[in-house]
């Protein structure tokens, strides 16, 4: 099933195809990209883990897809790549390393620095990297069970003001700080892939496209407001309750 929702394009089908529609989507921005390099930032947490293994396999990604693309996370955890939370490590180990991608293509944040430091020190890196007012050709982002996508939590300062920059520290709570894409950088993003696998998810993602609550109780609806570029690849449990 594919549909326009208030959100953006909505694709629900069996896991494997939505994988391959990933390529697609990179492949179609590859093809448009205004962007000095092509860049594409993998997603958070467990569910891009299965992705990383198939995107891993010989054949699964064009080959030229991967020479020119410089990869990196639209979030992260403030720790070192060795830690299992590392997002842009999980990248690494489970597709970044197979594939070969060299060292001068992978771009983690820089976690050494306190947070608003390493936030602006990768915010000049993709100045440089991709050009100004450029944040990813692609991003990836997922949906948590909170109803949470990048790290806009429930209450999230950045929807009131996130300084008008792409990138941000962020107070997380419980979860500790956070360096992230914004709302701000969301808007020049080429196109956003959100992956949401499984039967965990089904109510998160009900809240988010059926639901009446506000944006700041349930983050992923900002959605709303970058729709024009936005695909959502939902897997059938995961679309149980829409
Ligand atoms: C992170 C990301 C987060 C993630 C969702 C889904 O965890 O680093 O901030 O937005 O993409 O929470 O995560 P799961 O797939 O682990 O449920």
């Amino acid at each position: 099933m594919d549909t326009a929702t208030e959100y953006g394009r909505l694709v629900i089908a069996p896991r494997e195809a939505l994988f391959a529609h990933v390529v697609a989507l990179a492949e179609a921005q590859r093809q448009r990209r205004a962007s000095r390099h092509f860049t594409w930032a993998l997603s958070g947490g467990q569910t891009p883990q299965d992705w990383c293994r198939w995107a891993a396999q010989p054949g699964a990604l064009p080959p030229e897809l991967v020479a020119e693309t410089h990869f990196t996370v639209s979030d992260e955890r403030m720790v070192t790549l060795n830690d299992a939370q590392s997002n842009f490590g999980n990248a690494e180990r489970l597709l970044l390393s197979p594939l070969g991608v060299p060292r001068e293509h992978r771009h983690p944040w820089v976690v050494a620095y306190e947070p608003a430091a390493a936030a602006e020190a990768y915010r000049r890196t993709w100045l440089i990297l991709a050009g100004p007012g450029a944040s990813y050709d692609v991003c990836m982002l997922g949906l948590g069970d909170d109803g949470h996508t990048a790290s806009f939590f429930p209450g999230t300062p950045l929807f009131t003001d996130d300084g008008g920059l792409p990138f941000a520290a962020v107070d997380a709570g419980a979860k500790g700080w956070r360096l992230t894409i914004t709302p701000t950088g969301l808007r020049t993003c080429g196109s956003i892939i959100v992956m949401v696998l499984g039967s965990g998810k089904a109510e998160a993602l009900r809240r988010v496209l059926r639901g009446n609550e506000e944006w700041s109780q349930v983050p992923a609806k900002i959605l709303a407001t970058v729709s024009d570029r936005v695909t959502w690849l939902v897997d059938e449990a995961a679309a149980a309750r829409l």
